[in-house]
């Protein structure tokens, strides 16, 4: 028998109270990828306690980093010449360990980076993050599962322009492109707020970068970087996941850490369907009285809908009064879940990148499973509207992204539970 964890989660709770959202994952585990730019001390501060901050310090410490974490900080000692690999063992747990490539690029000339390969929400491709560093002079070669890039005479700044507005791509070219000799321009670079904390780190670091926040990064490269203290922007999306469960429940809760213009679309979407919502300093209350109505929704790069979210608005729709259609425009395999909520009694119909749901007064609870991190936690929220109990297992998927998440929605009144059960094992014997 194997030994598994799974949450169950009692149907039929109104969320209600506060809850505090700490720095987003995203943001985080880029910003301590950041720290490889400058010898010495870098702290991280409002790092989120989840599996994948672990691994990025693991990937640090095999760069030859001394980390530990203390009460929600990050210090991470970086030698003067880190390490320039990072092995599939680790890579494979976290895709974004390959954020790794930039800033190892620009402190060594040299990096050998494990390829992560596709992941349950899609193929995930790394050529623009190539094309970019290719741009600013690396040689870059793929050979048995690793990226290979070397810049034996340094970088040189140089224009880029993105065919799509990828994260990853713009974190990986900015990080190399602030030791870079000369100016880079990033064109159709991502907007995101994680990136705009990112250009902020590496301002104060000693960067010199314009344009943070809009789709032109003008970054003018330097001698050297030095290690400084920084706090991570509020995870906008575990903020999203609070708004929509509780208009979902028609609840009444308060989300404290996140400031809502970073949700603005999102916001908007519960408001249309029927939510009253209060902006604050840094905070935000969603308060929903009666069944949600049904509303469209498309998922785009930032400042569009959120592609982290669409579970949770697959979970809004399934319960709201008519028919939706989400639109998903990022990751080709993100509908994966949907026959997990289809387990749920959800009435939802994919086709290619859109998904048509007739929306249920209520779900019914079963036994489901998380393919990834936010579907994971749209499946628990989900299960929040639903008869009886929902046990969804493989609950390492939201370990990954969500601190305390049982807790948290034990004090916004649900009954809830993570509990170890075993599993049958098969073998010939
Ligand atoms: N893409 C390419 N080629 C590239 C880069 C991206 O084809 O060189 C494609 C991807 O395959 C995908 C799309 O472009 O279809 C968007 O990818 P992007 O690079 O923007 O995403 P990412 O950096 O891989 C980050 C977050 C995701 C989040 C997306 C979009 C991290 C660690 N991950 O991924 O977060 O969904 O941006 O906002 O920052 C999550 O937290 O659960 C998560 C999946």
């Amino acid at each position: 028998m194997a030994r598994v964890d799974v949450i169950r989660v009692k149907g039929g709770a109104r969320l209600a109270g506060d809850v505090t959202v700490v720095g987003a994952k995203n943001s985080a585990l880029k910003l301590m990828a950041v720290a490889l730019l400058a010898e010495g001390r870098t702290v991280v501060a409002n790092v989120p306690r989840i599996t994948d901050v672990a691994i990025m310090g693991e990937v640090l410490r095999r760069l030859g980093c001394g980390v530990s974490f203390d009460g929600g900080e990050a210090l991470i000692d970086v030698p003067a010449e880190p390490g320039s690999e990072a092995d599939y063992d680790l890579v494979r747990r976290l895709r974004a360990s390959i954020c790794v490539l930039g800033p190892l690029l620009a402190r060594r000339g040299y990096v050998r980076v494990a390829l992560p390969g596709g992941d349950m929400i899609g193929s995930r491709g790394l050529d623009m993050h190539v094309a970019g560093l290719a741009r600013l002079g690396a040689q870059i070669t793929g050979e048995h599962g690793f990226v290979i890039a070397s810049a034996p005479n340094g970088l040189r700044g140089a224009k880029i322009w993105l065919d799509f507005p990828s994260v990853g791509a713009t974190e990986n070219i900015l990080m190399a492109a602030v030791l870079a000799k000369g100016v880079t321009e990033i064109d159709n670079a991502a907007r995101e707020p994680e990136i705009v904390d990112i250009c902020q780190m590496l301002t104060t670091m000693g960067a010199r970068i314009e344009g943070a926040g809009t789709s032109t990064l003008t970054i003018e490269g330097v001698d050297a970087l030095k290690p400084i203290r920084h706090a991570t922007v509020g995870d906008r999306i575990v903020g999203g996941t609070w708004a929509f469960a509780t208009a979902m429940t028609r609840g009444d809760v308060t989300v404290h850490g996140v400031r809502p213009e970073y949700l603005e679309i999102a916001l908007d979407k519960l408001v249309s369907a029927g939510a009253v919502v209060e902006p604050g300093d840094n905070c935000f209350r969603v308060r929903m009285d009666d069944r949600p109505k049904a509303v469209d929704i498309v998922t785009l790069p930032y400042p569009g809908f959120a592609t982290d979210l669409l579970p949770m608005a697959l979970g809004l729709a399934a319960v709201s009064s008519g028919s939706s259609l989400i639109t998903e425009n990022i990751f080709d395999g993100r509908f994966m879940f949907v026959n997990e909520m289809v387990r749920l009694g959800a009435d939802i119909r994919t086709d290619g990148h859109h998904a048509v749901t007739n929306g249920r007064e209520r779900l019914s609870g079963a036994p489901v499973r998380a393919t990834d991190i936010r579907a994971g936690a749209g499946l628990v929220i989900a299960g929040l509207c639903a008869d009886g109990v929902t046990e969804v297992g493989e609950v390492h998927h939201i370990d990954r992204g969500y601190p305390d998440f049982v807790s948290d929605l034990a004090n916004l009144g649900v009954e809830v539970e993570r509990a170890v059960v075993t599993e049958p094992t098969f073998d010939f014997s």
